[in-house]
């Protein structure tokens, strides 16, 4: 496998203080070294939990680090459009200026189940939660102009265990067709990178720059419903290793990059990967920016029937 991308350390001694931004799935993994790294540059971050009593012991993991760090814990579940209106509407009473939107938390190949307002649950939680949770904070992200809105999405948005990532808008809920985990998380996967294309396209002259990343194969919890956690970080890790599993720092490279780089603002709607598995050989060492191998990934026609289909689902037609 190829060497991880790693960030020019310049970034990270860039001075966040004053600016405020939003890690979704900040408890965890890639989301809550975001928190750290951006909270160790001076940043007020908000760190959303789906679970806040998680989202609290992540808090004060980074207190214990970082004991300047600012963060806030908020409660944000993305399978629930009820708690997504919630924790817009708290946040932004709070804070009506942002500068950044990092749209990250997900689940990857979780059995056949529904979100609480039924939606196929990969599509709903990282997809049309993120949808619906960038429309209602566009205004404060606005108001914060320069700043970005990074869609963490996956190198399966091209092919997830044989199965090529492509939106079907007569089954996007998977109510006609067979489940597959895989083949649901590829769908999800390449709709975060539709959404950053068309809110690049909508955004154009604002200032908010609009992304979307592969953060590379992470040893984090999202196995958890393919491989047990454990079995990952203790028998599985030297192989997996071998095979590619970087460390989250490593993971956490491309969405820092995405976030702080000033070249990134010239480059709205682009896509930038850690090293990734690829359908194109050249694809798999990664690139920031890089050229997606899957075509519906440039499909600017698939990118705006997923914005209608969005907002219709979650009603904001
Ligand atoms: N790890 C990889 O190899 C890899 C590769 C490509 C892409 N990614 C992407 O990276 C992102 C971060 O994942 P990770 O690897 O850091 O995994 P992780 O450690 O499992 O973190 C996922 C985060 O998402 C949160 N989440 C799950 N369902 C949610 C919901 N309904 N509402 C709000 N938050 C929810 C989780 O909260 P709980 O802790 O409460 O479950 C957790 O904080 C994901 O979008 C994933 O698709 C990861």
């Amino acid at each position: 496998m190829p060497k991880p991308l790693m960030c020019d350390p310049s970034l990270f001694s860039q001075d966040l203080s004053g600016r405020t931004i939003v890690v979704t799935g900040g408890n965890s993994g890639i989301g809550l070294v975001t928190v750290e790294q951006l909270a160790k540059q001076g940043a007020l971050v908000v760190l959303a939990a789906r679970r806040p009593a998680e989202g609290e012991r992540a808090r004060a993991e980074v207190l214990q680090r970082v004991p300047a760090a600012k963060v806030e814990v908020a409660e944000l579940d993305l399978a629930k459009l009820d708690s997504v209106r919630q924790f817009a509407a708290n946040l932004l009473a709070k804070h009506p200026v942002l500068h950044g939107l990092v749209n990250n938390a997900g689940v990857m190949n979780t059995p056949k189940s529904k979100t609480h307002d039924g939606f196929e649950m990969q599509f709903g939680t990282n997809h049309l939660g993120h949808f619906l949770l960038t429309e209602l904070l566009l205004p404060a992200l606005k108001a914060g102009a320069p700043s970005r809105i990074v869609n963490v999405s996956s190198c399966l948005h091209d092919m997830a265990q044989g199965f090529e990532g492509r939106i079907d808008f007569d089954d996007p809920n998977f109510e006609k067709r067979p489940y597959e985990g895989w083949q649901a998380y590829a769908q999800s996967k390449l709709a975060n990178v539709l959404h950053a294309k068309s809110l690049a396209r909508r955004l154009e002259g604002s200032g908010v720059t609009a992304v979307s990343v592969h953060p590379g194969w992470v040893r984090t919890n999202l196995i958890r419903h393919s491989l047990p956690v454990w079995m990952q970080n203790t028998i599985l890790r030297p192989v997996l290793y071998f095979a590619g599993m970087i460390e989250p720092w490593e993971g956490t490279q491309t969405t820092l990059y995405a976030l702080l780089a000033p070249e990134v603002a010239a480059q709205p709607g682009a896509f930038f990967s850690q090293t990734g598995v690829y359908r194109e050989k050249a694809a798999k060492k990664g690139g920031w920016p890089l050229h997606s191998p899957n075509p519906h990934a440039h499909d600017q026609t698939a990118a705006d029937r997923l914005d209608t289909l969005s907002r219709t689902l979650v009603g904001l037609a």
